[in-house]
């Protein structure tokens, strides 16, 4: 399909443009990417124009993953990237350090499954990520995931391996209040 923006007063998501690739390849050196995320590591500056000249549009046009960037709505800065794989309803995300603790991934999440559930794309998110990345599980707790348990992770790690992970479920008919059973050390945060 084509790319489709979506928007809450605080947020604006839309597709990423070649001037995003300077501050993506920057956040991407963080070394919670290489701990947390299935990005290439070491991220090159390449990884990042691939990213957002050929991977995004063509994923859109196979309607395999939909993956938006995150914006102020009065600003073109780059906040950080949300997706969506069609298939399998996972959700990944990730912000800039800078832009962090100002609670815009769960906005921009509940923007996306708002989206998907009712374009009937999925009838649910699953979300994951690897044990102890409280920041992210603290993410999916707010908006309203199920902790499904911990396991090996549905999607391969960067080595091929798949690792211990939370993995949370978001269902169509789910409410989106916070819902107990995640581990200790995310309910305490
Ligand atoms: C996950 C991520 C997007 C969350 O960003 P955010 O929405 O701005 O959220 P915050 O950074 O404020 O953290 C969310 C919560 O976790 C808490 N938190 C953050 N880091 C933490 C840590 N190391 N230990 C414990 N709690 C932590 C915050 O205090 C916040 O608490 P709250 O729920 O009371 O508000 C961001 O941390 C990130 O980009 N991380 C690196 C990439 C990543 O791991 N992506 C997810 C892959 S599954």
């Amino acid at each position: 399909m084509q790319p489709v923006a979506l928007h809450s007063d605080r947020l604006r998501l839309d597709q990423p443009v070649a001037a995003d690739a300077a501050p993506m390849y920057e956040y991407c050196q963080d070394p919670l990417f290489e701990r947390f995320l299935t990005v290439p590591w070491p991220y090159n500056h390449s990884d990042a124009e691939t990213f957002i000249s050929l991977y995004i549009p063509g994923a859109w046009k196979a309607d395999q993953e939909y993956t938006w960037v995150l914006r102020a709505p009065d600003s073109d800065d780059f906040l950080g990237v949300i997706s969506l794989r069609a298939k399998s309803g996972s959700i990944g995300f990730w912000l800039g350090a800078p832009y962090r603790g100002n609670e815009y991934i769960p906005e921009a999440q509940r923007l996306v499954a708002d989206w998907a559930f009712a374009e009937g794309l999925v009838n649910e998110i699953h979300w994951e990520c690897l044990v102890g990345n409280v920041a992210s599980a603290r993410v999916a707790r707010k908006c309203g995931f199920t902790f499904a348990g911990t396991g090996p992770s549905r999607s391969a790690y960067r080595d091929g391996s798949h690792p211990q992970s939370w993995q949370g479920v978001l269902r169509a008919s789910d409410d989106r209040q916070i819902k107990g059973g995640w581990p200790e050390s995310v309910e305490q945060a």
